[in-house]
């Protein structure tokens, strides 16, 4: 099912060259940053570019829930802050739909505010685990009464008298270094995250912006974050880039269908999320940045990416694994038709995200004529070369927009398609990705009725 209605069950048909210009939306995880500083600054924050996927939707409803203002004027949102500490006490439970990013941050920027919030989401949202946010979050005085195993739906009682944390993240996860910065917030003092790998710093970027005082610094011990809290945040006007995550689907399919020369412009190419297209280039794709540039302090450029006939496998650098994470399975698709052996190491986050992306990928591959080998941390796609792949299957989706647009990639160049059952979760990321497609001359098509 999808997240937010009934089956859609999709097909893509081995398609000719894709050709034109890929519009892609907004970057994900900075709109969704976007509408919680923005409730937590005071003032009015403008937006342009937001995704207006439904993850980002339940997160602007979210926001209302707690108290602030947000409406649209065209293409503009307008959101009206309350403050930090300012959020009200929602009177309806938070649903985040199908949105780990929304949840965890949201949790994470009312925790130390004295309010009382329930949250649930989806079927694939509720299976997630929540314990690595709220085990942090316990740290500044906050409590969390959640079903078995730390799983939504979940109550989080706000800290009365939060205390700053020093906190060094377990897992590679910029939503719990994100949940304890926004939590730190509303913490007096200097709240300290340290990560081992540096994942995506969009929140570190964003608080700064808005006037927080956020200091990264590269330590032996990996990168260490501290924020000081109870600021005033100075309401913002941001330009949201498109995104890098959302412009791999175009991208990658070009590489693979015959003929293709699609242009993917301004699309965000901050390192801690590029990792996809650095791999890409390794593995021999056409593929290059045009017009590189930096707009609203991140790194910006123009994709060209042409059909790449020689693809090899590769081993993909475990340390590389967070400026990617979730492009794998994308890869993947790529991987299958290409000459050899690609193997990817360092990636157990991909079993906790709304799939097991490693188990999706490997079953519906396998069913596509493709070898895959797997363990708990990586796996291993044998490739089938150019026009190699058989196809012709109809595989799950599982409530996971990436696991369904990965198939439908590799449908338009595997000889004889491929169908998911349901490409409802789509709507999650990339709303506009049949259209679009469409438009560069892939051939998707509705199974409906
Ligand atoms: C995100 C962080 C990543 C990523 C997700 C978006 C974010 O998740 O997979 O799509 O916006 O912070 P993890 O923090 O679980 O790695």
């Amino acid at each position: 099912m999808s997240s937010h209605g009934t089956p859609i069950p999709m097909t893509a048909h081995r398609a000719g060259p894709l050709t034109g210009t890929a519009e892609v939306p907004g970057d994900k995880s900075i709109s969704h940053r976007a509408l919680i500083l923005g409730a937590l600054a005071v003032g009015e924050t403008t937006v342009t570019g937001l995704l207006e996927g439904q993850d980002v939707l339940d997160t602007a409803k979210a926001m209302q829930a707690f108290g602030a203002e947000i409406e649209t004027r065209g293409d503009t949102w307008h959101i009206h802050g309350v403050g930090v500490g300012g959020f009200a006490e929602p009177e309806t439970v938070i649903d985040c739909g199908n949105s780990g990013t929304g949840v965890r941050l949201i949790m994470g920027a009312m925790a130390t505010t004295p309010i009382i919030a329930t949250f649930t989401g989806d079927a694939s949202l509720n299976r997630r685990p929540m314990a690595r946010v709220t085990d942090p979050l316990a740290l500044f005085g906050a409590r969390a009464v959640g079903r078995s195993g730390g799983r939504l739906p979940m109550t989080i009682v706000g800290a009365s008298e939060p205390v700053p944390v020093r906190y060094a993240t377990p897992v590679p996860s910029a939503q719990v270094k994100s949940a304890v910065l926004l939590a730190g917030l509303g913490a007096p003092g200097e709240t300290v995250v340290i990560e081992r790998e540096a994942t995506r710093d969009h929140s570190e970027r964003m608080l700064a912006g808005f006037g927080a005082q956020v200091v990264t610094e590269d330590t032996r011990e990996g990168r260490v974050i501290t924020l000081t809290g109870q600021p005033e945040l100075r309401p913002q006007s941001i330009a949201v880039p498109r995104d890098p995550s959302s412009a791999a689907f175009p991208v990658c399919a070009a590489l693979i269908v015959e003929g293709s020369d699609v242009l993917v412009p301004n699309i965000g190419l901050n390192p801690t999320r590029a990792g996809l297209f650095t791999t890409l280039r390794e593995m021999g794709a056409d593929l290059t940045y045009e017009n590189e540039r930096e707009e609203g302090g991140e790194p910006v450029a123009d994709l060209r990416a042409r059909f790449s006939p020689d693809l090899r496998g590769i081993e993909v650098p475990p340390e590389r694994a967070a400026s990617m994470i979730d492009e794998y399975p994308v890869l993947s698709a790529v991987a299958a038709c290409a000459d050899g052996r690609t193997l990817m190491t360092g990636v157990k986050e991909l079993r906790v995200k709304e799939s097991d992306r490693i188990d999706a990928m490997a079953q519906g591959l396998r069913a596509a004529g493709v070898e895959v080998q797997e363990g708990e941390d990586w796996w291993a796609v044998t490739g089938r070369g150019q026009g190699g792949v058989p196809g012709g299957v109809t595989v799950e989706s599982r409530l996971d927009h990436r696991i369904a647009m990965s198939f439908l990639v590799l449908g338009m160049a595997a000889q004889r398609g491929m169908s998911v059952d349901d490409g409802g979760p789509i709507a999650t990321s990339f709303p506009i990705f049949e259209p679009l497609m469409a438009a560069l001359g892939a051939q998707i098509q509705r199974n409906e009725g």
